[in-house]
């Protein structure tokens, strides 16, 4: 799996996600939603991957163990690369999802999503009712992954230093929520540029709307990827 940065392919049509990765003649790492996998199934992962690049499906699961497992078993039958589940769904969840994922599909990694990125403080507290920080919540979310075996989680950069200091460096740390000074937040209310996130110890960044809303997606993606690698 590559670690340069992820560019999220939220678009709502094949076509649209056509056009855009034309625009490069390089592999990329890119990740597919539900906008898109929703509306358009495998034919989606068939053409990124037909197109030689690494595949984060991003459906983020959150359901009964036995539904997980079943879901993920099926989808590790396809060529993807990094696939999660809600930590919040609990161990029992994302060990039955990692048991069916790993049975067909032994080298597809699996993390947890701990908190969205666009989820505040303020939100956490009175609408999941979680009286902690919400440093606090996501590094309970990130223990709970690991002791479930899963391979790292997706979290905001300015988690990922106490996610390190918490579970060691050998778990993935990917995180959205990536912006240069002259974008604009949208609905993310906890961002970083990339060198930050870099430094506070993400393994990997989602890059969405700072590429592909810019005029120009493949000078604005070297742009990142040269302030990425450093
Ligand atoms: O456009 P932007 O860079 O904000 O896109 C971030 C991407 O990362 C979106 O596809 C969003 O669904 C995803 N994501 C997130 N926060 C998480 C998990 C995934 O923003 N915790």
């Amino acid at each position: 799996m590559k670690n340069t940065p992820i560019i999220a392919l939220d678009f709502a049509t094949l076509e649209e996600v056509e056009q855009f990765l034309n625009l490069f003649d390089e592999p990329l790492f890119v990740k597919i939603g539900m906008e898109l996998y929703l509306q358009n199934g495998p034919e989606t992962i068939k053409m990124v991957k037909e197109k030689g690049h690494d595949l984060f499906l991003d459906l983020k699961l959150h359901d009964i163990p036995n539904t997980v497992k079943g879901a993920l078993k099926g989808l590790g039958k396809f060529d993807i690369d990094l696939i999660n589940v809600h930590a919040a769904g609990g161990i029992q969840m994302m060990q039955a999802g990692l048991e069916g994922l790993r049975s067909s599909n032994p080298n597809a990694k699996l993390i947890a999503v701990t908190q969205l990125t666009s989820t505040t403080e303020a939100q956490m507290r009175s609408e999941q009712n979680i009286q902690s920080s919400i440093e606090d919540a996501v590094i309970h979310y990130a223990e709970i992954a690991k002791q479930a075996e899963l391979d790292g989680v997706v979290c905001s950069p300015l988690e990922s230093q106490l996610i390190t200091e918490h579970i060691g460096n050998d778990f993935l740390k990917v995180t959205p929520g990536i912006r240069l000074e002259s974008d604009k937040t949208h609905d993310q209310q906890r961002v970083t540029t990339p060198e930050d996130a870099k430094k506070l110890g993400s393994t990997h960044i989602v890059v969405g709307r700072s590429i592909t809303q810019h005029e120009d997606p493949v000078a604005r993606y070297h742009e990142i990827l040269r302030r990425w690698k450093g």
